[in-house]
């Protein structure tokens, strides 16, 4: 569906001289985005992620290489070609940029007059459809000020359905709101993705908001991307640094504290990871029982990535046939990483 084909990005600012400086934003970076898939874009502040996102629609102009979509080269596009182009890319936005002048309505039905080719009996039952659809049904009349910040975000997510777009992008869409609002809005970009077959890239820097929604992701640092696959994979075995800080900062979340180095606790210790259905075997009693091993439980995690369960424990093991224990987890369906 969208795919960067040795895409770069140097914005030029002008200093107090009148000379530019160069500011590389993006490296020269080959991506490929599925028809259909929600495409996670992780990274801290200033990684390059805006920069990229804005590169799929134009809102930036790339400095170098191709950006296709559906297979057309969007970065040779004329003025014309560029506006049609726009109506099938939605966007939403952290400060959700709606018009505080104008009703729920009127801000919904906004792309709908711009493209100019739409009736008004159209426009007004694609509006009440667009935000029945995000719930909001009951508020068409209110200003902006008048809703939350969950609201004023699924007033943004219907005004960016509203052309029928292919493509959704999401600029740190929830990063404004609080957890259990930002639960909300992902479930319904969710069902959005699900309902119409939308193509979703969504921007944050947590990693849970990846874990929920998110079908692959890709980690951003210094204007590259340095890791992504599978949000399983890169979440479950995270390789790069800065992927691992995400993944740890999303476990201290939970634990309410730093990992814990375990200097004082004996024997071997391990770490465990299990994904699907082996998530649910008993397999650490059969291990306990046949090799005589016995162990504690130092800190673990059951939880879903998206709709696959996993599991994550740390173990201390001692006594018994250590070697045959590690042999049988190896054997396993579990990934065993050996931490001491
Ligand atoms: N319009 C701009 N002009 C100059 N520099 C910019 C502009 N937008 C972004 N940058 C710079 O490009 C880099 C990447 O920014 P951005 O893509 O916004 O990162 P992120 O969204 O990950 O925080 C940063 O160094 C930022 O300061
Ligand atoms: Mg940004």
């Amino acid at each position: 569906m969208i795919e960067f084909q040795q895409v770069h990005k140097t914005y030029r600012v002008a200093d107090r001289r009148g000379a530019g400086r160069e500011v590389p934003a993006l490296q020269p970076t080959d991506l490929v985005i599925g028809a259909g898939e929600v495409f996670g874009l992780i990274g801290h502040s200033g990684a390059g992620k805006s920069t990229l996102l804005r590169l799929i629609n134009r809102l930036e102009e790339p400095s170098g290489g191709r950006i296709l979509v559906n297979g057309e080269d969007v970065t040779a596009l004329d003025a014309d070609g560029l506006r049609r182009f726009r109506q099938r890319v939605g966007m939403i936005f952290q400060h959700f940029n709606l018009l505080m002048s104008k009703t729920v309505a009127d801000n919904v039905a906004m792309p709908l007059r711009l493209a100019g080719n739409h009736s008004r009996a159209e426009i007004d039952s694609r509006v009440a459809a667009l935000l029945a659809r995000v719930g909001l049904q009951d508020h068409a009349r209110k200003y902006p000020a008048q809703l939350s910040g969950g609201q004023k975000q699924r007033v943004g997510i219907a005004r960016a359905l509203a052309t029928e777009p292919d493509i959704l992008l999401c600029d740190e869409a929830t990063s404004a709101l609080d957890p259990q609002t930002t639960a909300s809005v992902l479930q319904l970009l969710a069902e959005i993705n699900a309902e119409l077959k939308l193509t979703i890239v969504l921007i944050t820097h947590e990693m849970d908001v990846i874990r929920r929604v998110c079908d692959r992701v890709a980690v951003m640092d210094g204007g590259a991307i340095v890791e992504q696959g599978p949000v399983t994979d890169v979440f479950l075995h995270p390789k790069h640094p800065t992927t691992q800080r995400f993944v740890l900062e999303d476990e201290a979340v939970d634990d309410g504290e730093q990992r814990d180095d375990f200097a004082h606790v004996p024997g071997r210790i391990l770490r465990l990871t299990f994904q699907g259905e082996a998530t649910y075997k008993p397999l650490l009693g059969t291990v306990a029982r046949e090799t005589g091993v016995d162990f504690s439980i130092l800190s673990g995690r059951i939880d879903r990535i998206k709709d696959t369960p996993y599991g994550q424990l740390t173990l201390a093991l001692v006594g018994g046939d250590m070697a045959a224990a590690l042999a049988h987890l190896d054997a396993a369906d579990v990934h065993v990483e050996v931490l001491r």
